[in-house]
């Protein structure tokens, strides 16, 4: 007969968090969220790798490209390039991150002397950019000619058909630098020579990007971003396990500073073989995880085939229909809390750290601290970062709101990347996992994780913990009644349109 687990299978809405004594020394701006993401072994801390921000961007195609991960890894967090590409893009998209330095730009608006100024206003109108670099063969990195912008020409005086040659401000006029100039200095040249834009130039007299006056506050250094030992941005990218004999090596060329396996089930023979492959080509420099699994029998296979972290959650995902179709998961909530009580038995046991990673299902913001506080080391997180500017996917008005699109990997939108005919995990697929939704669009990252960041700083400093380990060691959670869940919101009084959430 089938084994029934004692216990109901819980998720993160049914817990609250108890206050405990809050010491003066626990300051909201002293908390520290620093978050550990690879094993260790105990006296050998601290960890090899470390996020600044307990935070990663679920491993899909709407929500971690380069952009995405630049303007997380810019927060202290941690994207994962999704999977579903070829290895040639998903490769270019790592360079982009490691190549990527704040304030100055790659121009993505150039013409040539040759074009006219009918060719700047329609460039102009659709990339919304009025500066211009006039280079040689009109691509962002050819000899620089000069630059346009719109003090250069007047629409009611200058013919249509004017050569960009003959309004441009010429390469002899341009204030420039050349490549390896530091953001600071080049900052001080746009001040002191009060000039909008800074293009940056090889000793050739190629251009490489600029900076931009406007971007100045953007671009101010932030003492969270999460940088390698060259201080380049760092990003993780998901894998598979079928082609990871090309994907792996491709990645770690380009710079790649974490891989983990993506999959909906994890507790399988695919994943070990794919973990011992890493183990055996590169021994423990390369760190990589697997997943995902919801208890402790699948934890303990995957860090015995040598998962660096491990990551924990079937079904929760806002988007995934798996528990419908398969009838396979676990509340999130039971899944974290049992995993996390395996993580330290065999900490315990072996003296080796090895780190959970709670993904999806996560809701409110306070979900986050919950998980937190129940043993996950960090969050993956899909639909909250798929709502923002950075988000790879389009912003649509959708009766009378702004969205932005977020579909599952496990949606035929997705998966439609490639087909794979040939079984093993992922084969030919009979059925969705996933749905293609719609998500509140929510504006820029940074906004929304400012505010998150100060909610889970005010639970820790409720929860008397100044750091997530103190948090996972201190938190006491109770279980709510639905009775007390509606008692949770603003409820018997009439609320303000302002006030009404969606
Ligand atoms: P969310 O944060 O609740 O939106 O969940 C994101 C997580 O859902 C991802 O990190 C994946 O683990 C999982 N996921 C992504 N695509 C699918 C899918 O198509 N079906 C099931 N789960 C998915």
């Amino acid at each position: 007969m089938a084994t029934i687990l004692d216990g109901t299978s819980r998720t993160f809405s049914e817990y609250l968090l108890l206050p405990n004594l809050t010491s003066k020394a626990t300051a909201v701006d002293r908390i520290d969220l620093r978050a550990d993401v690879a094993r260790y072994r105990k006296g050998e801390e601290p960890c090899p790798l470390r996020i600044n921000l307990p935070m990663a961007s679920a491993i899909m195609q709407a929500v971690s490209h380069d952009g995405m991960a630049i303007a997380l890894a810019r927060e202290g967090g941690l994207s994962f390039l999704f999977a579903s590409q070829s290895v040639e893009s998903q490769v270019e998209m790592v360079r982009r991150v490691k190549n990527y330095k704040a304030g100055f730009v790659t121009s993505d608006s150039n013409l040539t002397p040759e074009h006219s100024l009918a060719d700047v206003l329609a460039l102009k109108k659709r990339t919304g950019h009025s500066t211009i670099a006039i280079t040689g063969d009109g691509t962002p990195n050819g000899t620089l000619l000069g630059i346009v912008t719109s003090r250069d020409y007047r629409v009611s005086r200058t013919p249509m058909d004017a050569k960009v040659g003959s309004f441009m401000t010429p390469f002899d006029h341009l204030v420039y630098a050349y490549e390896g100039i530091g953001l600071s200095e080049a900052n001080d040249l746009i001040w002191d020579r009060k000039i909008n834009q800074l293009p940056v130039i090889t000793r050739d007299r190629r251009l490489v990007g600029m900076v931009f006056r406007k971007d100045y506050d953007e671009h101010k250094e932030n003492p969270d971003e999460l940088l390698d030992a060259d201080k380049r941005l760092m990003t993780g990218a998901g894998i598979n396990t079928r082609d990871y004999a090309v994907r792996v090596p491709a990645l770690l060329d380009a710079g790649a500073d974490v891989l983990c396996i993506d999959s909906s089930d994890g507790f399988t023979e695919w994943q070990a073989e794919t973990l011992q492959w890493i183990r055996k080509t590169y021994g423990s420099e390369v760190k990589v995880s697997g997943g995902n699994i919801v208890d402790a029998e699948g934890f303990r296979y995957l860090v015995d085939a040598g998962a660096d972290f491990v990551k924990v959650g079937i079904g929760g995902g806002s988007i995934c229909i798996t528990r419908e179709q398969k009838g396979i998961g676990r509340g999130q909530a039971s899944a974290v809390l049992e995993v996390a009580a395996a993580r330290d038995a065999y900490f315990k046991e072996t003296g080796i750290y090895v780190p959970i990673c709670s993904d999806g299902g996560i809701v409110y913001d306070y979900h986050m601290t919950l998980a937190l506080a129940m043993g996950a080391d960090f969050l993956m997180l899909g639909r909250y970062f798929a709502r923002f500017d950075e988000s790879p996917t389009r912003r649509l008005m959708v009766n009378g709101s702004y969205v932005k699109e977020y579909w599952g990997e496990g949606s035929n939108r997705a998966r439609n990347w490639q087909r794979y005919d040939d079984g093993g995990e992922g084969g030919r697929m009979a059925f969705e996992e996933g749905v293609d939704s719609y998500v509140p669009y929510a504006g820029k990252l940074k906004d929304n994780l400012d505010a998150t960041v100060s909610k889970v700083r005010a639970t820790l400093v409720s929860c008397g913990a100044s750091s997530l380990a103190e948090l996972r060691e201190r938190a006491r959670l109770t279980v709510v009644s639905s009775t007390s869940i509606v008692e949770g919101g603003a409820h018997d009084v009439i609320l303000k349109e302002s006030e009404r959430r969606s």
